[in-house]
């Protein structure tokens, strides 16, 4: 049977849910794609730090090392911020090898020059898991809605923000308790400052107005508030929301990032927790909900391996059809 060799970029909390899913469900994995799954190596930044991780898989904090490994084939990159990982990911696809990634803010910088890197290297790039963890959002935009135009998109873009929000009102509990528990359960960064600000909404906003759009709004007109610049959540009056919307008027795609006080009429009234949802008003199958979990180490290893499956099965379809030539 043929073998897939896989590297890991990154082991924290979605690293280890990718390498957790791989190792676990091989047999399933196998089946779909086709091919036995070999982890070969993981980079990680502390090479002392205790880990759990079998003993035939190389662990190393030098890209170099991983991007030596003769016919690699495919790289999960779960690391935060935009460098290295641009410059690693940049590397590994000019040696011909997929990318799936989750990092949201590299993404939706640099997303554009490696989509046409892959492109000329002939290779994939997965990058589901960079908005709304295992939410199936960017395959649904890219191959369900080719035809219809996508007028305006409202979401709610960071799981922590969420459910800060709603155990703050639910169980009248102070910010930094809930912020604390976020990170607990893996929805919150290691430094949140990025989700509790709006930032890390904002770069996902940004990653679907390319796709969307074919293009970003320039990043200076995005207002961008975060959950901390909420005066009395306590007592609102509604629910409040940390909307991120984008819509284009004419020729201008405009974009925010904010919260909103809403009321039960409003569509993301509902959406409570950890959970992510984005409502696509398009022109012809009318309004769009799609909603899950948005933020935890198994939904984003989800959305990993799905962009996984897809890249194998669309790779091995290839094969078969050149062996028949
Ligand atoms: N910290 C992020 C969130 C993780 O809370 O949404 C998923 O990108």
């Amino acid at each position: 049977m043929p073998k897939i060799k896989a590297a890991l970029l990154g082991l924290g909390t979605v690293g280890a849910g990718v390498y957790e899913v791989i190792q676990r469900y091989q047999d399933q994995l196998k089946e779909l794609v086709g091919a036995e799954v070999s982890i070969v190596a993981i980079l990680i930044q502390d090479k002392d730090k205790e880990r759990v991780i079998a003993d035939d898989i190389l662990l190393t904090n030098n890209i170099r090392e991983i991007l030596a490994i003769p016919n690699l084939d495919v790289i999960f990159e779960s690391i935060v911020g935009a460098e290295p990982a641009f410059t690693y990911l940049e590397d590994a696809i000019n040696q011909g090898c997929h990318i799936i990634t989750a990092n949201k803010e590299m993404f939706a910088k640099h997303g554009n020059i490696l989509l046409q890197k892959a492109k000329e290297q002939d290779v994939q790039i997965g990058f589901e898991a960079t908005v709304a963890a295992g939410v199936p959002i960017i395959r649904t935009i890219q191959q369900q809605l080719q035809f219809n135009k996508i007028e305006k998109i409202q979401a709610l873009l960071n799981g922590t923000s969420n459910f800060i929000l709603t155990e703050m009102r639910e169980k009248q509990l102070p910010f930094a308790e809930v912020l604390e528990t976020a990170q607990s359960l893996g929805f919150a960064e290691a430094d949140p400052t990025n989700d509790v600000e709006g930032i890390d909404a904002f770069y996902k906003l940004m990653i679907l107005s390319q796709l969307v759009y074919g293009r970003q709004p320039q990043w200076e007109s995005v207002e961008i508030k975060g959950i901390a610049s909420i005066p009395d959540i306590h007592h609102a009056t509604g629910r409040y929301k940390h909307i991120a919307e984008l819509k284009k008027e004419g020729e201008q795609i405009q974009a925010f990032v904010q919260p909103v006080l809403t009321d039960k009429t409003h569509p993301l009234y509902h959406v409570e927790g950890v959970n992510n949802a984005v409502v696509l008003h398009t022109s012809l199958a009318g309004t769009i909900t799609i909603q899950g979990p948005g933020a935890g180490s198994k939904p984003t290893a989800s959305g990993m391996i799905e962009d996984f499956v897809h890249i194998f099965q669309k790779d091995a379809a290839r094969s078969k059809k050149l062996a028949s030539l």
